[in-house]
């Protein structure tokens, strides 16, 4: 093939943050993120993908770690690569509209823990609900990269898309983000949108596309022939399926191409073998790594549903024992799409979209169960659907009431002077008082666990006694339990915490006695 003159292409890495977001509901910990950081740093990554999106809510919700924490702790590691968040706009690291008080502070905040490069989106492409965030991001004098959320609609057209790039650069963003969560972008269109965007606007542009529907590695070669700047990769062990494709690949198929990124390959495999050996002690078809988020599956193409969503949609059915409803509601989701004027399936619309075309398929009857949050957004609160809502669905769902035509946060009042005594004797920080108010509930669970962790450690002795007391009679059993390789289900599993050197040490000496 003869390729035309080009540029090697930049390549940022999503592993710490979309990948394990995509394939495995997120719960990558810091601790397993902190050995490998410095290696990566080394590759010559544009920059990392590590915090934002649902790592916010996960780390607090379901890790008991301080997502602050995390940035600085990576930032320490990671000294020469730039380090970058995914921002909901509006909705900051939730899922609804916070006032711009919150978004203001937020930002200064991550910025000063570490963010370099804040990928700024709205999943209806509402530049309204962009402008407090760019301004700010702006302000701090961090890189601000403007969104489009790509979707496939009748309204969502090049033209459209070039609109919406040229609002983005009048907000003085420094790139601009082509944003395919769902992974339905095809080569062709990728070449037509990044080439008028490139002669139009002459910003940067970053292609973001997942691997869902199996076409993200053709469309990053042919977006690389419109002259696309940066794409994004995850490492292979945490790529395809509903995450991004694979570096090592991408960077191996680039080869003899002026696009070729020159990255060592050696040292991209070295980094890959972490993470392999990393994703089998992860691996648990029930909860986290989902076979079915792993796969390539191109019937995205019809029902669009980007990869978090697909996890999420599973897992609700599951837990309503309904899994053999899925194609129904897979079939569901593009009506209920159509319906609400086609809002792009990503964060929090996805969800309002999921949810509700799993209410329409249960309850057997469409719209007879509408969350809140569906009634919100018709009622304009999450700002302006690309398309009209279709008039029969927004009467059964919200009467005769008049959607709202303002920018939705200028409803809201600033929320950062309005916290309750009880949650402020446990918040120490700035950091904390934003935890706090973007997650009122898990926030002070998390508060009260942090507090509880530093009471015990102010007791070292009697926790030390208690230890050792503890650690011998486990060592004992574990000593003579492990001939049959049942450790763990002979150790009670409120005394397992703690104690792993001491289980250890009983199988180590256990191991020298068998080799005796
Ligand atoms: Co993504």
């Amino acid at each position: 093939m003869v390729f035309p003159l080009g540029k090697p292409v930049k390549i940022t890495d999503t592993t710490f943050r979309d990948a394990h977001q995509s394939l495995m509901a997120t719960r990558m910990r810091t601790e397993f993120m902190v050995p490998i950081a410095e290696k990566i740093d080394r590759v010559g990554f544009f920059s990392l993908e590590v915090w934002g999106g649902a790592t916010f809510d996960t780390c607090i919700r379901y890790l008991n770690e301080d997502p602050w924490e995390r940035l600085r702790t990576l930032k320490r590691c990671v000294r020469k690569t730039k380090l970058q968040m995914l921002l909901r706009g509006q909705n900051v690291v939730g899922y609804r509209n916070y006032p711009d008080d919150v978004v203001i502070k937020f930002i200064e905040k991550a910025y000063e823990n570490g963010v370099d490069i804040f990928r700024i989106f709205d999943a209806l492409n509402d530049l309204r609900n962009l402008r407090t965030a760019v301004k700010t991001v702006k302000k701090v004098g961090a890189h601000a990269q403007g969104t489009l959320c790509y979707t496939i609609s009748p309204v969502h057209t090049v033209k459209y898309y070039v609109e919406t790039a040229k609002g983005l650069a009048e907000m003085e963003c420094d790139s601009i983000c082509i944003k395919d969560m769902a992974g339905m972008l095809a080569p062709e269109p990728a070449y037509k949108l990044v080439k008028a965007i490139k002669e139009e606007i002459g910003l940067p542009v970053h292609l973001h596309c997942h691997s869902t529907s199996g076409m993200a590695m053709m469309t990053y070669l042919r977006a690389c022939q419109a002259d696309v700047d940066i794409v994004d990769t995850a490492f292979s062990p945490l790529a395809w399926g509903t995450s991004q494709p694979p570096v090592e690949s991408l960077v191996a198929a680039l080869r003899g191409t002026p696009y070729d990124p020159r990255f060592d390959m050696e040292l991209l495999v070295e980094i890959a073998d972490y993470f392999r050996e990393l994703r089998e002690k992860y691996y648990d078809p029930i909860r986290l790594i989902n076979p079915l988020a792993e796969r390539v599956d191109p019937s995205i193409l019809v029902h669009q549903i980007p990869g978090g969503m697909f996890s999420n949609l599973i897992a609700q059915l599951k837990e309503q024992n309904a899994l053999h409803r899925l194609k129904e509601v897979l079939e569901e989701v593009p009506k209920v799409r159509r319906e609400l004027g086609y809002p792009p399936l990503v964060t929090p619309t996805s969800q309002l979209v999921g949810i509700q075309a799993v209410f329409n398929v249960l309850s057997g009857e469409r719209y007879k169960i509408v969350p809140k949050e569906v009634k919100d957004y018709v009622k304009g609160f999450y700002g302006r659907p690309p398309a009209p809502i279709d008039e029969k669905i927004s009467r059964k769902i919200i009467g005769d009431e008049q959607p709202i035509t303002c920018r939705p946060a200028d409803l809201l009042e600033p929320a950062l002077n309005k916290i309750p005594e009880e949650a402020k004797k446990y918040i120490e920080s700035d950091e904390d008082m934003l935890t706090y108010v973007l997650f009122p509930t898990p926030a002070l669970e998390f508060f009260k666990k942090r507090k509880r962790k530093l009471e015990e450690k102010v007791v070292p002795l009697k926790k030390r006694e208690e230890l050792e007391r503890v650690a011998a009679v486990s060592a004992a059993i574990a000593f003579y339990s492990t001939s049959t390789g049942e450790v763990k289900a002979v150790i009670p599993k409120r005394l397992r915490e703690g104690l792993s050197p001491w289980v250890l040490a009983g199988r180590k000496a256990l191991t020298e006695r068998r080799t005796r």
